[in-house]
């Protein structure tokens, strides 16, 4: 276990709070406590938690109140869609797995009302199974450590944070890891005013030496400039090049180009390519990469991928057509394409 894992463990067992759905392994209980603590406080959930407890100890309980019940006993936490969604989920688990909690993550997310964050967090609290959680709280410890700029609320970062968070998860003991991150988030971490002076990561934390903490986590504002990644899939044989109109709302509306392939984050080009050979059944070569295009409110970074045959699964679709090389100068094409063709060609 690396050093941020074991100072973070020990913390937690000095410093963490008795909370009732921490000494129970029972799923339900534990989902209970998730949903309520999804945009409530600990303070005032547990009085929550007790008392939905109290009135529905299991999860048939719940699936046989009526919805009026459920929603007076949320009476006072707000968003009660959250009280409808586990009143649905609950009967859902009582018709389909027969009042068996899912136990498996795929299963956990399919829940009415349960996202990424409380599915994983259900999933190792209950199961212990490695998938980690990350919230608010671990969104501030994480970009602090490792003093991360990347937006919290935007999809790279999202993507970023996630798979750092699994990196960084303790395999052996999720659900200890798990709590133990978001508790530190809760209580030593905090948003305003962390506790550096007695913070045990102190020395590991790239904030703290690059006097960020107080800007970390960044998150972006409204007039934000979107990154895109485009890969475009570049096919032609001695005659003919394969071109698709743009239709969609967006960018280049009713220019042609490329069929492409958009992803949200920076793909590992190796893997991608790997995966563009599985998917398409066909050679693939790497042209161009890196090219950055700036729009006004969006920067493109584009690849080119050079395919050798019409791949099988493009070869139904009637949306692309095949031009001839020496007509494509009659279809608009976005400058970033042109420039691409300019260079290849010489
Ligand atoms: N907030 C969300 N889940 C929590 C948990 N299990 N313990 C403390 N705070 C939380």
């Amino acid at each position: 276990m690396n050093d941020f894992n074991l100072l973070i463990i020990n913390w937690y067992r000095q410093n963490k709070r008795n909370l009732p759905w921490r000494i129970t392994k029972d799923p339900y209980k534990i989902w209970l406590s998730e949903v309520i603590l999804q945009q409530t406080k600990v303070n005032q959930g547990l009085n929550y938690y007790v008392k939905f407890c109290k009135n529905y100890p299991t999860v048939f309980d719940l699936a046989n109140a009526s919805e009026q019940e459920v929603l007076s006993d949320w009476q006072g936490l707000g968003y009660y869609g959250r009280a409808r969604n586990l009143h649905s989920a609950a009967k859902k688990i009582v018709l389909e797995y027969q009042g068996n909690f899912p136990n498996n993550f795929t299963n956990i997310l399919k829940l009415n009302g349960v996202g990424e964050y409380t599915a994983s967090a259900i999933a190792s609290f209950a199961y212990n199974l490695p998938h980690a959680v990350v919230d608010g709280n671990v969104y501030r410890v994480l970009s602090r450590v490792y003093d991360l700029d990347i937006p919290i609320n935007s999809s790279q970062g999202q993507k970023t944070f996630a798979v750092l968070a699994n990196e960084l998860l303790n395999k052996e003991n999720p659900a200890e890891h798990n709590q133990a991150i978001m508790e530190f988030g809760a209580l030593q971490c905090t948003p305003k005013n962390p506790s550096c002076e007695t913070c045990p990561l102190v020395q590991h934390c790239l904030a703290r030496k690059n006097n960020t903490v107080s800007i970390r986590p960044v998150k972006t504002s409204k007039t934000k400039v979107r990154l895109r990644h485009f890969h475009f899939l570049h096919i032609e044989n001695d005659t003919h090049i394969l071109i698709t109109q743009r239709t969609q709302k967006d960018i280049w509306h009713n220019m042609y180009q490329f069929p492409l392939i958009e992803k949200e984050y920076v793909v590992n080009l190796n893997e991608f390519k790997n995966e563009l050979k599985a998917i398409y059944e066909t050679e693939v070569e790497l042209v161009k990469t890196n090219i950055k295009h700036i729009l006004s409110h969006q920067h493109l970074h584009t690849t080119f991928w050079r395919m050798k045959t019409l791949p099988k699964t493009l070869e139904k679709k009637i949306e692309f057509q095949w031009v001839l090389k020496t007509e494509l100068d009659k279809f608009p094409i976005p400058r970033v394409i042109e420039r691409y063709l300019e260079e290849i060609v010489g």
